[in-house]
């Protein structure tokens, strides 16, 4: 039986699947890996100071426009074949009794533009944006803003919504995607290096717990050993094929 068979008997053998992404699901809609984002009137700044606590602090302009533009560069364009497929798969399984959860590394909304209900956002959301001292949350239309507005309540900063090296993940967030993967009996890993650590641990978990995985990615990963299946190809090609 070739790879794709398998990987279909074990989605519909599953009774509660999660789907972990990472920025590989959403390249084909045209949303660049953060290092590839790296280019045109960015290609000067270094990752540490747009992505850190520090750097936020070092020039809050500066890291303030550069999330502003990735979320208006979000906002034009579309979820892929990929985002869609797993949309639908969520909706039949809620038809049989079945569930299926997103986990997402991704801070972009293509998930849930398709029609998936995100249980946990790992690395926070572009369009989540609060103030840095009170933590009061504003509405997605003020990501893009720019220049940087100011906390209508104590009157400090608003920051991106994202989480950035050296942060905590949101705790909710954290604790839905470590229950999800805990108790569920398939995980589908899509377009993840399995490099950036909490969240790389969760298909750890998973494999600890006998749990299949299912990995689409069109490279090896750090994943790929824990995988029962590999399915090499890209998320847009390879999920409706699965789905
Ligand atoms: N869209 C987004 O929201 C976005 C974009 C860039 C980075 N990030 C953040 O950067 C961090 C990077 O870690 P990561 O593991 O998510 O990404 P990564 O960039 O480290 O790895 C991307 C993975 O996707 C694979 N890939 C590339 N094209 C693919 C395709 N078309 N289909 C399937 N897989 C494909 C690559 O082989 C690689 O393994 C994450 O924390 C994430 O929050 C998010
Ligand atoms: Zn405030």
């Amino acid at each position: 039986m070739s790879a794709i068979d398998d990987a279909a008997r074990l989605v519909s053998d599953a009774s509660r699947t999660v789907v972990f992404t990472g920025a590989g699901m959403s390249a084909e809609s045209g949303i660049p890996t953060f290092r590839d984002a790296l280019t045109g009137m960015w290609a000067e700044h270094d990752p540490m100071t747009l992505a850190s606590p520090e750097g936020w602090r070092s020039d809050r302009d500066l890291v303030w426009s550069w999330y502003a533009d990735r979320a208006r560069q979000v906002r034009l364009v579309e979820p892929n074949d990929g985002h869609l497929a797993l949309a639908r798969l969520a909706v039949a399984a809620r038809i049989d009794g079945r569930a299926v959860s997103v986990v997402t590394q991704n801070v972009d909304d293509l998930h849930e533009r398709a029609g998936s209900a995100v249980a946990s956002h790992l690395h926070g959301s572009l369009f989540a944006p609060r103030c840095e001292s009170c933590r009061r949350p504003e509405h997605a239309d003020v990501a893009v803003a720019d220049p940087r507005p100011a906390c209508p309540l104590c009157g400090a900063s608003m920051r991106p919504g994202v989480v950035w090296f050296g942060e905590l993940l949101p705790r909710d967030d954290w604790s839905e995607a470590s229950r999800l993967v805990e108790e569920c009996d398939l995980l589908i890993v899509v377009g993840t290096s399995g490099v950036v650590q909490p969240a790389a641990s969760l298909p750890e978990r998973a494999r600890s717990n006998g749990t299949p995985i299912i990995e689409v990615n069109p490279e090896p990963s750090a994943l790929t050993p824990l995988a029962t299946v590999h399915l090499e190809g890209t998320a847009a090609e390879v999920l409706p094929r699965l789905v």
